[in-house]
């Protein structure tokens, strides 16, 4: 039985990437900020994903596992009201914890136990408004660069770990309806992570640092 760990467990697309790997009959160990304040039923650790200390001691806990398939799917969107003149500089700082350093953190304390594991993948959640050649629109600095920055460091740490036979894949879940996305966004959750879960299943090491959506098709940085 394959095991999944998924950061940002409590709702939106994590919660339901927990359903559907349980549907499917994995191990699931869930991470959220507050387990008590969730209806989660599988193990489950406390993780705030910005929060150092609380990383190296989800991955001292589980540094005898192994991890087949790790989600970094914990984010945040920050402020939307903004324009060149009036940027949060301080919120910047915050959502760049969370959507990148966090993400890095966390695939760094949980490496061993994804090496020890049969599938040895780490998976990214970014987004296609981190995509610069995608033809986006303007606006929208801090989240964008969030992810843009971490589809570069995603990029780069998969040439790093290939030798180790671990790999990266960077998705972008489509405009889903969760908080973040809201309720007019294109797909539900169900759809998104069903979606991610067959590009999961059919990735393999030779595609190492691709950025894909959840229908599987490349993005372009
Ligand atoms: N929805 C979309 O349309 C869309 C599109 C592109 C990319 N994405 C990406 O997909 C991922 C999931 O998005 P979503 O739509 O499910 O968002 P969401 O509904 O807002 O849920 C975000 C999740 O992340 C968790 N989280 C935030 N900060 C955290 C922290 N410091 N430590 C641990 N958990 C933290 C939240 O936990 P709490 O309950 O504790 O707040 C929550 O479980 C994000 O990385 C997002 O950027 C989403």
């Amino acid at each position: 039985m394959p095991t999944v760990l998924i950061t940002g467990a409590s709702r939106g697309l994590g919660r339901e990437f927990v359903r559907q790997y349980e549907g499917a009959g994995w191990r699931v160990i869930a991470t959220c900020r507050d387990p008590a304040g969730t209806d989660l039923t599988c193990e489950c650790h406390a993780l705030d994903v910005s929060d150092p200390v609380s990383v190296d001691a989800v991955g001292s806990a589980l540094s005898g596992e192994a991890i087949d398939v790790l989600i970094n799917n914990a984010g945040i969107y920050g402020p939307r009201d903004y324009g060149p003149d009036s940027v949060p500089y301080d919120e910047w700082e915050s959502v760049l914890r969370t959507n990148l350093l966090a993400p890095m953190r966390v695939a760094a304390a949980l490496m061993g136990s994804v090496a020890r594991s049969d599938r040895k993948l780490m998976v990214f959640l970014s987004s296609i408004m981190g995509s610069i050649g995608g033809g986006g629109g303007g606006g929208q600095y801090i989240y964008r660069s969030s992810k843009a920055a971490l589809n570069a460091a995603v990029s780069a740490l998969a040439k790093d770990i290939r030798q180790k036979d671990v790999g990266c894949l960077l998705l972008h879940p489509g405009w889903v309806q969760t908080d973040m996305g809201g309720s007019s966004a294109a797909i539900d959750a169900v759809t998104s992570v069903t979606g991610m879960r067959q590009v999961i299943e059919d990735w393999s090491i030779d595609e190492t640092g691709m950025f894909r959506d959840y229908a599987g098709e490349p993005i372009p940085w």
